[in-house]
């Protein structure tokens, strides 16, 4: 038996990148508009009027008319094993890892203790409204197993894979090539495609893997089709460091590249440090990048160039890299990149900001084939934004006139308060 439900309310979803200044062709938009979700998926989408047409008795119809619809947000970067990281005082990004990261990873090992922390933070994820995320756990397999356990109940879109680091690093958090390979093979048999999860190699970064072990990942990389994940270029010291340890290779990137780690599956995040040939780099192999402006900001690392990325075609995707991240709202996450990017000259139009967090965090992670717009067939997460949810906002949206200038002040001022519900195919979970 199929289930079908209808959702009325404003509905807005990007058809591709606005740009800057933005194409209305980009986006489509109904004041009062409808979706229609069979079995999870987008069956319609259109005028309420129109929509609502199709509409049997016994199908619900859940009415948040004056309240605006859009795809889940999409998390591209973010950590779930550093919870209890967030807004930890006055480290640079090695002393943050060192004395506040490393250590409250250790504590994954306990499966109970990554079982009611995965639980947390996706319950968290749900509640600011986010429905899909590339996530980093620990090096323990368990963590992973623990991770995709719980967003496989709550019926998610995840991406994660075990942490891949055998130097440089504490030794209660270090593993090795041999015993790596196997946990990462063992845990693709077991969890990538299964449902709606996805598992991605995740070297930490390039100074906690020795060589043998980034082509160990290159290797898998190739052979099995799953996702890759790392951290690029995000802080000065930490670029000095990969210098010193790979004398051979022509910048950062070029180390990954070296390793066969680049490609239409990989996801670097931060990329703040790039040169142009670093850029020729990400077009050739079609790889994508995560823009985390909080974490950038909050870690003092430096300023994404966007504009850098997307005039040449790199897919680009927005993140809270959390616990280097300072929200888990990508709305205030969006706030943050606006601010950052004001100081290169570029202006984030909300158009392009709200695609960010949906299909181009969607395009970033090779997903957009299944969500981040209400494209027919596609499944149907979303999110129900209430404009007024606040009393700052509400008085805002009192004076602004156009739709652009209320959604540049929900990008602005919005938050997990701003989130009246959020739907995983087509079910209210929030
Ligand atoms: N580089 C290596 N590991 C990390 C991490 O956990 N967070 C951030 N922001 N950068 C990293
Ligand atoms: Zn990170």
């Amino acid at each position: 038996m199929t289930t079908t439900t209808y959702l009325r309310g404003s509905i807005l979803h990007f058809l591709r990148d606005p740009g800057a200044p933005a194409d209305p062709e980009a986006w489509e938009y109904w004041e009062d508009g409808c979706l229609k979700i069979i079995d999870g998926h987008i069956g319609a989408v259109g005028p309420a009027d129109e929509t609502l047409k199709t509409r049997a008795a016994q199908d619900a119809l859940h009415d948040h008319r004056g309240k605006l619809i859009l795809p889940g947000f999409i998390d591209t970067h973010v950590h779930y094993a550093q919870v209890d990281v967030i807004a930890s005082y006055g480290r640079q990004l090695l002393d943050w890892l060192n004395d506040y990261t490393f250590p409250a990873e250790r504590a994954f090992a306990d499966p109970d203790h990554a079982r009611r922390i995965a639980s947390l933070f996706l319950d968290t994820l749900l509640r600011h409204g986010t429905t899909t995320a590339a996530v980093y756990p620990t090096v323990h397999k368990q963590s992973v197993d623990a991770f995709f356990e719980e967003a496989q109940r709550r019926r998610l879109r995840m991406i994660c894979g075990k942490v891949l680091m055998d130097r440089n690093s504490p030794d209660y958090l270090r593993d090795d090539v041999h015993d790596a390979e196997a946990d990462c093979r063992e845990l693709i048999q077991r969890w990538h495609g299964k449902d709606r999860l996805g598992y991605a190699l995740t070297p930490r970064f390039a100074p906690t893997s020795s060589r043998e072990q980034l082509a160990m990942a290159g290797r898998l990389y190739a052979e099995t089709g799953v996702w890759m994940q790392t951290h690029l270029a995000e802080n000065a010291d930490e670029i000095r460091w990969v210098k010193e340890l790979f004398p051979e290779a022509r910048s950062y990137l070029d180390v990954y590249d070296r390793f066969r780690l680049l490609g239409p599956r990989s996801v670097f995040a931060h990329c703040i440090h790039l040169d142009t040939e670093d850029r020729a780099r990400f077009v050739a192999s079609n790889s994508a990048m995560s823009f985390c402006p909080t974490s950038n900001l909050f870690i003092g690392s430096g300023f994404f160039d966007l504009e850098a990325a997307r005039s040449l075609g790199v897919r680009v995707g927005l993140a809270t890299d959390v616990g280097g991240g300072t929200s888990y709202s990508m709305l205030q996450t969006l706030a943050e990149a606006y601010k950052v990017l004001m100081t290169h000259g570029q202006r984030l139009n909300a158009w392009r900001g709200l695609w960010l967090a949906t299909l181009g965090g969607a395009e970033c992670l090779s997903l957009d084939d299944t969500i981040g717009n209400f494209a027919i067939g596609k499944e149907a997460d979303c999110v129900v934004l209430d404009l007024a949810a606040t009393p700052v906002l509400d008085r805002r949206m009192q004076v602004a006139t156009a739709l652009e200038e209320r959604l540049f002040a929900l990008m602005m001022l919005g938050d997990d308060r701003t989130v009246a519900a959020t739907y995983v195919l087509g079910e209210r979970r929030i």
